[in-house]
């Protein structure tokens, strides 16, 4: 959701801001643009659509030379995504970029019009860049500070003032690293934005102004000059690439059996190493899309095996909820990226009312892992397709571990996993590696306007996911329901050769599906069951092995994925930038 890129270095921006903007387009955005400065005048580029647009636009513009500049993918909030809503925006001497929204914008507005200040922008950036400018008289930090003092809500921003060579840059509630290069220095909204020009940064963290030039980063906070730690990544260049692979997203896929295994390697030795959650009366799992989704998984496991009470709870809706929350409540938070702002929110409420916090999360240097109390961190590595593949399998992965322990350190179950999970790598490869048997199953279905899942259980949360990444994916409606609530309304809209999914793993609920599945067929349904054993003799299923519960889900939802991405494709689809979809929800 929105990028930002900024270069201050030795020779022209352009190819590291372009290359930064390509690099930043999964997060998602439908605009995009280009400030470069010099000393006399700042030059800027902007289009609407695809960065394609504006690098075509740059080659036919005759560009100022420079060696300074900001660039900007923008995810339109305030105003449509229009070349004049687009990022960069020039007030006066100031010219900057922004991420984040900016709660109180129209109430600045209206203020600062009656200043007969005149806008040109519907954007809640415009507001910040006349502000900043109206502070702006030879002292570049004083004018930014007296600017955020009247900001209320999340910004990243990269600031330019004409009367400077220097980039500037601040934060709040919204991601942003400086790059440290040599003789070059740059402002990302990810590490992995400049991974090829350099892997060192510093975490720029709420309230810290940068001031940065070709070979210094001065960081202030509280006017006084603050030492930060220069950090290292170990993504290294070339996990930005598809790897022979058409998209990001069957990367990704491919990528689950090695990063499962990299994620539990230290827990298979010792189980101990994962947190300890007896004490715990109760658990509530907060988190949004496929995260949340995930959580429904570790819930199933939790409750069914080690005997605690769960709540799943979409993170937009429970900050706003009056949660009653027992002492002896943990919150979990999930997130991939660490800084989706509704998880955000969640654990600050959580925190504020004295609850314990542990995150799932993929970011190790993102808001969630830095603020919660206890991180298990996930293995995944940078995820760049839009939609979460590998990331889902391994939250699903951790929080079935963690529900094993819990049933282990509660003397409620006898059974050993561990051998059985260390074969998880290769059952998993061995799913992946069919995917002739989804490509038929998805040349089946992709004409369709309508599809369902449908299962019980823990197998109804693999559906949740089915569903979620086959019409994010493919723009096909899709539906999970609950097996059993079929009858009670859904039933209706069956008709002859509505494909319908049922997952079929649960031994205690098997039968009942099954019988589900049976009225739907009498309506017409073609149904294709995915299950862990065959079923009866119906005609299309896949088979996936058979392990134990606790992670039979990270076998049978790749299989989803995999279907998802056949159909998406066979479809045209744009999969790994589907359509009005941001991979990291920095905004409410
Ligand atoms: C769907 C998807 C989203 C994310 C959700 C949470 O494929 O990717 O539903 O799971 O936006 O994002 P994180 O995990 O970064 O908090």
């Amino acid at each position: 959701m929105c990028g930002i890129i900024g270069y201050i270095g030795k020779s022209s921006p352009i190819d590291v801001l372009i290359e930064g903007l390509k690099n930043l387009e999964y997060r998602g955005y439908d605009s995009a643009g280009i400030a470069v400065k010099n000393k006399e005048e700042v030059q800027k580029v902007k289009s609407v659509g695809k960065i394609a647009n504006l690098e075509e636009k740059i080659n036919n513009t005759k560009l100022i030379d420079s060696n300074l500049g900001i660039a900007h993918t923008r995810w339109a909030t305030h105003g449509s995504p229009t070349e004049i809503n687009a990022h960069p925006h020039t007030v006066g001497n100031v010219t900057i970029v922004h991420n984040g929204i900016i709660e109180n914008a129209e109430e600045l507005r209206k203020k600062l019009e009656k200043e007969n200040i005149k806008f040109n922008s519907e954007t809640d950036t415009e507001v910040i860049a006349v502000l900043i400018n109206k502070y702006y008289k030879d002292n570049e930090l004083e004018a930014i500070k007296k600017a955020l003092k009247e900001l209320k809500g999340s910004y990243a921003l990269g600031i330019l003032f004409s009367g400077s060579d220097k980039l500037y840059t601040t934060r709040k509630d919204s991601p942003l690293i400086v790059g440290i290069g040599k003789n070059e220095n740059f402002i990302a909204s990810d590490i992995a934005a400049i991974i090829n020009y350099t892997n060192k940064y510093i975490l720029l963290e709420e309230g810290e102004i940068g001031e940065i030039t070709k070979d210094k980063v001065v960081i202030y906070k509280d006017n006084k000059i603050i030492k930060k730690d220069i950090l290292e990544t170990d993504i290294s260049a070339d996990a930005k690439d598809k790897c022979g692979y058409d998209h990001y997203m069957l990367k990704e896929i491919m990528e689950e059996p090695i990063v499962l295994e990299k994620t539990f390697k230290p827990y298979l030795k010792d189980l101990s190493l994962l947190p300890n959650l007896t004490q715990y009366e109760e658990i509530h799992i907060v988190a949004c899309g496929s995260a949340m989704y995930a959580g429904l998984i570790g819930s199933s496991l939790l409750e069914e095996f080690a005997n605690i009470r769960v709540y799943v709870e979409v993170a937009s809706e429970y900050r706003y909820k009056n949660i009653v929350y027992n002492k002896k409540t943990l919150v979990i938070l999930i997130s991939q990226s660490g800084e989706t702002a509704d998880t955000i929110a969640a654990m600050r409420m959580a925190k504020d009312a004295g609850i314990d916090t542990l995150a799932i999360v993929n970011v190790k240097t993102s808001t969630i892992a830095r603020e919660s109390d206890k991180q298990v961190f996930i293995e995944a590595g940078p995820e760049i397709a839009v939609a979460t593949t590998k990331a889902y399998i391994l939250q699903a992965g951790i929080l079935s571990l963690l529900a094993y322990k819990t049933a282990k350190d509660k003397n409620l179950i006898k059974e050993d996993i561990i051998k059985e999970v260390k074969k998880l790598p290769r059952l998993l490869k061995e799913v992946l590696d069919r995917r002739e048997e989804y490509l038929e199953i998805a040349k089946s279905i992709y004409k369709k306007d309508n599809i369902f899942f449908i299962g019980r259980k823990i197998d109804y949360s693999i559906c949740m996911e089915g569903s979620l990444k086959l019409k994010e994916v493919s723009y096909i409606h899709s539906e999970a329901y609950q097996a059993g609530e079929l009858k009670h309304g859904t039933i209706s809209l069956i008709n002859d050769g509505y494909p319908v999914f049922a997952i079929i793993t649960d031994d205690k609920v098997k039968d009942k599906t099954i019988s589900n599945v049976e009225e739907v067929i009498s309506r017409g349904a073609d149904v294709i069951i995915i299950s862990n054993e065959k079923i009866a003799n119906y005609k299309k299923q896949v088979i996936v092995p058979k392990i134990n519960s606790f992670m039979q889900p990270l076998l049978v939802v790749p299989t989803l994925q995999l279907i998802a991405y056949e159909v998406a494709k066979l479809r045209n689809c744009d999969i790994d930038k589907p359509k009005n979809l941001a991979k990291s929800v920095t905004v409410e």
